[in-house]
């Protein structure tokens, strides 16, 4: 079954797409394209994968920075995965990476039908700084707001 220190990080790069794709498809109502993630990894975005000892994706996140601060643009744990704290360890990693690289902060939106992600970015310390209308496809006819987060990753308590 694994734990948690059975586990590491590593960039993940287009040799990884068919297994991030295969977590993206199932997780996501309106999963990134094979085409959005080849754009991420020729665009220099920085993308991490989580894996337990066998080598198995069990999450990932791509960050993409502008500026000062990173946007994170995708962030999943596998269906079978989820609600073993991994959530909580890719959101550590992504503080390291902004941390080694001297980002000041980490930026996101997420869909305010989203709770489950809401309350874990909440949980880590994400703070709500404002919300875009209709950010989101719902279906041909309908589109969802997003809220915009924040944390600050230089604050000591993270
Ligand atoms: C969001 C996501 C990364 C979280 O990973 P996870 O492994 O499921 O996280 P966990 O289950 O460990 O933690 C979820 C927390 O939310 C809580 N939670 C679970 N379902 C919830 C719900 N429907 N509403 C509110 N909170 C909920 C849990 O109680 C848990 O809190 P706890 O750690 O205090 O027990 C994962 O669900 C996922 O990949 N979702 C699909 C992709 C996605 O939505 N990504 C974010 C896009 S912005």
């Amino acid at each position: 079954m694994g734990s948690i220190s059975d586990t590491s990080f590593s960039v993940l790069t287009v040799a990884d797409l068919e297994a991030v794709l295969q977590i993206e498809e199932d997780v996501y109502s309106h999963p990134w394209t094979r085409g959005n993630f080849l754009d991420s990894f020729y665009g220099g975005h920085q993308a991490q994968g989580l894996r337990n000892s066998r080598g198995d994706l069990l999450g990932y996140f791509f960050l993409m920075p502008i500026v000062d601060e990173l946007h994170l643009l995708t962030f999943a744990v596998a269906r079978e995965h989820q609600a073993k704290g991994y959530a909580k360890l890719l959101l550590e990693e992504m503080i390291r990476v902004a941390r080694r690289q001297a980002f000041v902060s980490i930026m996101l939106e997420v869909r305010v039908s989203n709770l489950r992600a809401i309350s874990v970015y909440e949980k880590f310390g994400f703070c709500e700084i404002g919300r875009r209308k209709g950010y989101y496809p719902v279906d041909i006819a309908n589109r969802e707001d997003a809220i915009v987060m924040r944390i600050n990753v230089e604050q000591e308590s993270l």
